[in-house]
């Protein structure tokens, strides 16, 4: 198992050693001392909107599932019995009714994790099994908090609060849902569901990577921009959806005016380059609607925010302006389960959501060239770092030329590997504060399993 001195010889400021993307015993460092040991995403209120219903999860390498109590409030348990382990919810979304039930030996347990009941009452005198005793019933985690309808849960009680944890990175649903005129969004209950044969990292660093659309997606973005014109040249303008494809036909000049905002633990934003403002009839109804509700000025303000989409350490990468979000579970060192989810705008017009739908489509479901072309990409690097040759992989690019305040790292340009850098230093920071002895008294109890 690598040491502390260990990590700082393979995690350097300008370069990582190949092997924090390959080993299983760093793999398994990171699931204990990042994912298992920070606020992990687990879904969205409206996901588990009735009593009884669920959504089965992990964090980390812990198997989980979200539920709804008869009281309203929204709790995240260890899916697994306290009898001998069962997985008690074995369908990843459902309604459970009034409780849980173990398929194996029926012990039964509240919505909020609590034992209801223990079949069979006798045979258990003088032995140590206790139904008072917590060991009896579902395990909760120990924290769950929730930020405008976006739940995160922590199997940890040592971590900050939530908010402290999103930081500037809170934006994400800020901007989701000032978008609304409601001031909310509910999902779409279709979850698409990819295993990328590759790291988690790749995914994470890509998301902010604007070194790469203008190589890796060129054919679509050529090809796109190509139509595009046609359409224009015969109907005067072209869908606002071919403009999501043939962005990525951009040149580097153009990816280096783009800014990435880097926050602390390893957040961070990519500014916005697409025209996602059109003045069509269906959007000049839609901003009337935010008008309203918000007033001018505010609606301003709500629709003027430069993102493009907003990255939440280490495991979510939210595209607000377009109501996306993707999240990853990492599955061991070479394979992550990415899930694509999809949100409305409650109180838009439905041309508001097709034309968010378009963008699900085109750049994010398994089915896309744009997401097809970066699969590989990363599936390529994952095997090419097994490979003996170099050691090494190099984030020099811009370094020392971006400015920093207030603990906020800014690019001067757009292609700038600041991102891995940043993201890299919240990692760092991650595997130090689980060596040192303050982390190591606090750590939390092993779960109850
Ligand atoms: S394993 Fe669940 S009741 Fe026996
Ligand atoms: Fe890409």
């Amino acid at each position: 198992m690598p040491s502390t001195l260990d990590l700082d010889q393979l995690v350097q400021p300008d370069r990582v050693h190949r092997k924090v993307y390959t080993e299983p015993s760093i793999f398994e460092l990171e699931m204990e001392h990042i994912f298992e040991a920070t606020w992990v995403y687990c879904g969205h209120a409206s996901q588990v909107a009735l009593p009884g219903q669920f959504q089965t999860l992990t964090i980390g390498r812990q198997p989980m599932v979200m539920v709804r109590a008869l009281d309203g409030r929204i709790h995240v348990l260890y899916n697994r019995c306290p009898h001998r382990g069962v997985q008690l919810c074995g369908s990843p979304r459902g309604n459970t009714g009034s409780g849980f039930v173990c398929p194996y030996h029926a012990w039964s347990f509240h919505l909020d994790g609590r034992v209801r009941a223990i079949p069979l009452k006798q045979g258990y005198e003088g032995t140590r099994l206790n139904p008072n005793d917590p060991q009896c019933s579902m395990t909760p985690a120990a924290r769950v908090d929730s930020y405008r309808g976006f739940v995160f849960a922590s199997l940890s009680p040592h971590c900050p609060p939530l908010l402290e944890f999103l930081g500037d990175a809170r934006v994400a649903f800020d901007d989701m849902c000032d978008r609304s005129p409601e001031g909310e969004v509910e999902v779409v209950p279709i979850c698409h569901r990819v295993v990328q044969q590759s790291n988690w990292k790749f995914f994470m660093e890509n998301q902010l990577d604007a070194l790469h659309p203008s190589v890796t997606h060129q054919s679509t973005g050529v090809s796109a921009r190509r139509v595009e014109k046609r359409v224009r040249e015969k109907h005067g303008e072209a869908p606002l959806h071919f403009h999501y494809l043939s962005t990525f036909a951009s040149s580097f000049d153009q990816w280096d005016s783009v800014q990435t905002v880097n926050f602390p633990r390893g957040h961070g934003v990519l500014k916005a380059y697409m025209g996602l403002r059109p003045s069509d009839p269906d959007s000049r109804a839609y901003e009337d609607l935010l008008r309203q509700a918000y007033g001018a000025d505010r609606t301003e303000e709500y629709l003027s925010r430069s993102i493009h989409h907003v990255l939440i350490y280490p495991y979510l990468s939210v595209q607000s302006p377009l109501q996306q979000l993707r999240c990853l579970r990492p599955l061991g060192p070479d394979q992550t389960l990415s899930e694509i989810w999809h949100f409305r705008l409650k109180g838009a017009p439905e041309a508001i959501y097709r034309r968010a739908m378009w963008y699900f489509n085109l750049v994010n479901s398994p089915a896309t060239m744009i997401n097809a072309d970066d699969l590989e990409n990363w599936a390529r690097a994952q095997w090419g770092l097994q490979a003996r040759g170099n050691d090494w992989v190099s984030f020099h690019r811009n370094m020392g030329s971006d400015t920093e305040s207030a603990g906020i790292v800014y690019s001067t340009k757009g292609t700038s590997e600041v991102v891995m850098r940043n993201q890299f230093k919240a990692w760092r920071e991650y595997m130090h504060a689980a060596a040192t002895p303050a982390a190591t008294a606090q750590a939390p109890a092993a779960p109850n399993r």
